[in-house]
């Protein structure tokens, strides 16, 4: 028996005011998009803007339910919106940033498993990374080059 290692792997800036152009405005947009969350059991809300190869850019947020396993994740429907309308399109990056109404957020919230295993899949079938910016409502920037930087030992259609 040995022990295998497995390591995350991310780039943390200050704040936004370190990012480039193009990374700062997406992640304005994630946080314009927060605003129309539908988060009235968890308080939690999420925005997401997804930047495609065609400049096109899909924004999203979570969307909760009375039934409250029928809820989506924000960065899901911002990925499937972009699917939906451009599904030849690789998606350059992805901003997701959250707010919690029981304290103010001052490190990013991390995508869920279901929302890593979404974009791996993306990657997966784009053949290209996606970029991932991670911001709370204040304070570091996370930056995570490709899904599989946070998602080791994943699970993809080569195993079917
Ligand atoms: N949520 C997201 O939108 N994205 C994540 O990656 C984690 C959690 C949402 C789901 C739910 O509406 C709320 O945040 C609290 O879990």
């Amino acid at each position: 028996m040995k022990k295998i290692e497995l390591k995350a792997y991310f780039d943390h800036y200050v704040d936004e005011n370190e990012l480039s152009e193009e990374d700062a405005h997406l992640l304005k947009q994630a946080k314009e998009a927060l605003k129309d969350a539908y988060a009235p059991y968890s308080n939690f809300q999420v925005g997401a803007a997804a930047l495609l190869e065609n400049g096109e850019v899909f924004l999203g947020n979570n969307q909760e339910n009375a039934a409250y396993p029928l809820g989506m994740c924000g960065e899901r429907v911002a990925l499937f919106a972009a699917s939906a309308i451009f599904p030849n399109v690789p998606i350059k990056a992805i901003a997701i940033v959250a707010q919690s109404n029981s304290q103010v957020l001052k490190v990013p919230a991390s995508p869920c498993g279901s929302c890593r295993q979404t974009i791996f899949e993306k990657e997966f079938r784009q053949k290209q990374p996606i970029r991932i910016i991670l911001q709370g409502e204040t304070g570091p920037v996370y930056i995570i080059h490709s899904i599989k930087d946070i998602l080791p030992l994943s699970f993809d259609a080569d195993f079917l």
